[in-house]
């Protein structure tokens, strides 16, 4: 059985209380993600460094920091964010032509380095980068915006991925983010995923604690 990981978003967390909704799902989420989106890659503004620092120096909150990059040019970001102790660092495959040496940059910094694909994009353009990346995003979405609806074409981009890392021995993690809840999750598993990233599917629930727990039920049931 392989592990998935649950990475709930802050995207979808009172804005008023990051805090006090990170506190309410420990115990049940694996990772953090957060997005930061500069207004021109997307069409939205949100979270930046100072987040992600906040975050890693309080002493309550030990998780993983799975920090997704929705900008134009990250290689003019990506120092703001690599001395900050974050864990996955993943840049947009469509925002630079340089996702070689960005992802380059970023893993000679010692953060493992990530790259996302739209749901426009083929996932062979990631084949020449699969040698050196840690984690293959597929955005089940198109960026922007949390609480859309899932877009199930882009299932057959985590199939190939997954076959593609079986075939040729690689060890990226498969991620997929918007649009994940109760009723696709099980779906993106058994399609490969590793790493199930949530916004309103958490957030927007009642009791965010419980709609992870019963998401994690949901993954068990992939592998009985
Ligand atoms: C969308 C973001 C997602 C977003 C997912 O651009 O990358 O991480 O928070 O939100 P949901 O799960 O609500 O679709
Ligand atoms: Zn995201």
């Amino acid at each position: 059985m392989r592990k998935v990981i649950l990475a709930p978003s802050l995207l979808s967390a009172n804005p008023l209380d990051i805090a006090g909704d990170i506190e309410k799902i420990k115990g049940q989420c694996d990772w953090l993600h957060i997005d930061v989106m500069d207004g021109h890659f997307v069409p939205n503004l949100a979270y930046g460094p100072n987040l992600v620092a906040a975050l890693r120096s309080d002493e309550n909150i030990s998780l993983p920091i799975d920090v997704h990059l929705m900008v134009e040019s990250p290689e003019c970001f990506i120092d703001l964010f690599l001395p900050l102790g974050v864990d996955y660092l993943t840049i947009q495959i469509e925002a630079t032509p340089h996702s070689h040496r960005v992802l380059q940059r970023i893993r000679d910094s010692g953060v493992k380095c990530g790259i996302a694909l739209n749901p426009g994009t083929p996932v062979e353009w990631v084949a020449p980068l699969l040698p050196f990346l840690d984690m293959v995003l597929v955005m089940s979405v198109n960026p922007g915006f949390g609480g859309q609806k899932f877009i199930p074409q882009v299932l057959e981009k985590a199939g190939w991925l997954y076959r593609e890392r079986a075939v040729k021995n690689f060890n990226f993690l498969i991620e997929m983010d918007g649009g994940l809840g109760l009723e696709n999750v099980q779906t993106a598993v058994r399609y490969g995923c590793d790493v199930i990233v949530a916004g309103n599917a958490v957030f927007g629930h009642s009791d965010p604690a419980f709609a992870l727990k019963t998401m994690r039920d949901k993954i068990m049931e992939v592998f009985q």
